[in-house]
């Protein structure tokens, strides 16, 4: 083992499959979490937005192209290529492309695996696993409809509830973390809440995290709800370190870094081994099978 302190007596770092094992699949598929599953993560991460007609979608941006055949198969369509102005079946009909190293693996590209999910699939296929398999979507639309249609979701699939950590529900938005976390009490849930952002100090030492809109926020003066934060690892200004991630912990939060992205099998061991050093309780990695040997030799 390589870290010192108290890291025995820490619960394992959880491996985040972060839009699924996106490294190798195009992410936010079902091909990408299926292999992220297959690959020994303990929760796969569908960021969200939503359809035209109310339709919880696993997509990271707002808009089509980048990801899709939008364009061409909708070559009109408002110009935008918003995701929510299309439904659902209209989503359905694009295919998902491979972007950065990601692949196909073989797979036609037709194939139902690299359709847009919906939210409703993604939990769908991480139940069917062999082994249980945690969910940690994220609320990018910060509004009321996306916070109600995520807690409508879990309860339909009898997710979170206990507090068992299968469920973490991020956002960069504090106000929309704090709506999912009045909405879920209201339902009986008991999903982590997880606040993102980038760590920082203020002038006077004292720990603080820019959330959504660039704001800081002390971490004295967050929300009692908030139970882990999720947090860049990579920026050029105070970088995260050991008395930022020990400073975070004694407060009682779970502190998840974002994002490990390194491909090289050999660099990114080093860059797991600096971070688990400082006692990250979880990584969201587009590489999850390094993520999970990273883990097991710590
Ligand atoms: O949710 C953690 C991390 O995924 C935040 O960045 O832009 O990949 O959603 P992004
Ligand atoms: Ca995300």
């Amino acid at each position: 083992c390589a870290l010192g302190g108290d890291s025995a007596a820490r619960p394992r770092p959880l491996v985040i499959a972060h839009r699924g094992a996106s490294g190798y699949r195009p992410e936010h598929t079902l091909a990408g979490y299926a292999l992220a599953i297959e690959m020994g993560a303990d929760l796969i991460e569908p960021d969200l937005q939503r359809s035209r007609d109310g339709v919880l979608v696993a997509m990271h941006d707002d808009t089509l192209q980048r990801t899709t055949d939008a364009t061409e198969r909708y070559p009109a369509r408002n110009g935008a290529w918003r995701v929510a102005d299309f439904d659902f079946a209209e989503l359905r009909r694009l295919r998902v492309r491979p972007t950065g190293s990601a692949t196909t693996g073989g797979l036609a590209a037709d194939d139902p695996a690299l359709r847009i999910p919906s939210f409703d699939e993604v939990a769908e296929l991480a139940r069917a696993a062999p082994r249980p398999v945690g969910l940690y979507p994220e609320l990018k639309p910060a509004d009321e409809a996306m916070v109600g249609l995520l807690v409508a979701a879990l309860r339909r699939h009898g997710l979170a509830r206990q507090a068992d950590g299968q469920v973490h529900v991020q956002s960069f938005h504090d106000g929309a973390l704090r709506a999912f976390v009045v909405a879920q009490r209201a339902a009986g849930l008991a999903a982590t809440p997880v606040l993102l952002g980038t760590p920082g100090r203020s002038a006077d030492g004292r720990l603080q995290l820019r959330v959504a809109g660039g704001r800081w926020l002390a971490l004295d003066a967050l929300d009692p709800a908030v139970q882990g934060l999720g947090v860049a690892i990579a920026q050029r200004t105070l970088p995260l370190d050991a008395a930022w991630v020990s400073g975070a912990q004694a407060r009682g939060l779970r502190l998840h870094g974002w994002t490990f992205a390194q491909a090289d099998p050999t660099l990114a061991a080093a860059e797991y081994a600096r971070f688990l050093a400082m006692g990250l309780d979880g990584l969201f990695s587009n590489y999850p099978d390094l993520a999970v040997a990273a883990v097991a030799r710590r």
